[in-house]
């Protein structure tokens, strides 16, 4: 039952950010003086050695990663590109199937909402599907299907009132990283910079009838006032949330988004600042009309260090 509301009602939970770090090394902090690593240590550490993986033997960014500035004409092309977002993960019971997203972000583990892991039952065989572009096509050479193991749901994490709607989903074995399967870094600043925010998901659209794409999407996306659903007035996002909506015009994620991330590009990697949660509900159609709520992952990176890198030599 509880699927099929969060189906109907249009709880979308596809954000993806993608932002690389500038001067990622200077924003490393170890904290001696009480001999515990600072919040957000571990994370920058990480990004540094996955924003090596972006870079060419040339030191040059891989041509795949975003690059606002190929984003300027007027004619959007939403087709993400082979290797666009190689953190994007499909999540479904099946080997071939789409339920909900999630972001790779380690060699173990995928990061999504609350929200998506609950749509699993308990016992389910669930797929982490990485490297995928074209989701009827799971055999592509570098595509593979990953067993999730088990799951961690945000000890805090209600539904409703939503909540701290984040999860850890972790892989049976490790991916192998390459080109089309790469870990993003992990927004550690609360202020998030309105520019260059792109969204990937295959429920991206502007109306509700619209079918899912075949294909990986793309949209950018931009910092707006959150929306009470009841009343439709503007609303502070608050430290969970993070509310934004489509850049006039364009389409924005919907139904079968949940989970997808909000990413900036940084350095030569994707930066994930939110996860798609929840859309604007009721017989709401337009996709596109409302801002939706991203849960903001920089309010939940002590929790995420603490189970993706518990050891902090590593
Ligand atoms: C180190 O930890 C102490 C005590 O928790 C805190 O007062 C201090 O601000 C921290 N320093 C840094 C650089 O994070
Ligand atoms: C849109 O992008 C995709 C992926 O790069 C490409 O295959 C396609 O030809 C592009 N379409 C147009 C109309 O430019
Ligand atoms: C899940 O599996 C465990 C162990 O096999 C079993 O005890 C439990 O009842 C199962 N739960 C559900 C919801 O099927
Ligand atoms: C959950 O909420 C309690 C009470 O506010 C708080 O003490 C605890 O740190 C929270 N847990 C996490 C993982 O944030
Ligand atoms: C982000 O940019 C859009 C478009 O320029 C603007 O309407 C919106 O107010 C900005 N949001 C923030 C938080 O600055
Ligand atoms: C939305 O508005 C309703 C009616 O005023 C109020 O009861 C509710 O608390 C509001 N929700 C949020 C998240 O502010």
């Amino acid at each position: 039952m509880e699927q099929r509301v969060y189906c109907s009602t249009i709880l979308l939970i596809l954000y993806i950010s993608i932002s690389l770090v500038e001067g990622e090394l200077s924003s490393i902090s170890e904290n001696s003086s009480s001999g515990k690593l600072s919040v957000g240590h571990r994370a920058a550490v990480k990004c540094a050695e996955y924003s090596k993986l972006a870079k060419t033997e040339n030191n040059e960014c891989n041509s795949n990663i975003l690059d606002p500035s190929n984003y300027k004409n007027r004619k959007w092309n939403y087709t993400a590109k082979v290797g666009e977002f190689p953190h994007m993960v499909i999540l479904s019971e099946k080997e071939d199937g789409y339920r909900c997203a999630g972001t790779l972000v380690s060699e173990r583990f995928v990061l999504s909402v609350a929200q998506c892991a609950k749509l699993f039952m308990d016992n389910a065989t669930v797929w982490a599907r990485i490297g995928v572009v074209e989701r009827y096509q799971p055999n592509k050479p570098q595509a593979v299907a990953i067993k999730i193991r088990r799951s961690f749901i945000h000890p805090n994490f209600t539904a409703d009132p939503l909540a701290n709607d984040v999860s850890l989903l972790e892989l049976e074995r490790e991916c192998q990283f390459d080109d089309l399967k790469r870990p993003a870094c992990l927004n550690t600043e609360t202020d998030v910079s309105n520019s260059s925010l792109f969204v990937s998901g295959y429920g991206i659209k502007h109306t509700l009838i619209e079918r899912a794409s075949p294909v990986l999407l793309k949209t950018r996306i931009e910092l707006k006032n959150k929306i009470n659903s009841t009343t439709l007035e503007e609303i502070p996002d608050g430290p969970m949330f993070l509310a934004a909506g489509s850049v006039q015009g364009m389409k924005a994620p919907c139904v079968g988004d949940a989970g997808a991330p909000l990413a900036m590009a940084a350095n030569c990697n994707h930066k994930v600042v939110g996860l798609a949660s929840s859309g604007r509900i009721g017989s709401e159609v337009l996709c596109a009309r409302y801002p939706s709520d991203y849960a903001r992952v920089s309010n939940y990176i002590e929790w995420i260090e603490n189970i993706v890198w518990p050891n902090p030599t590593n």
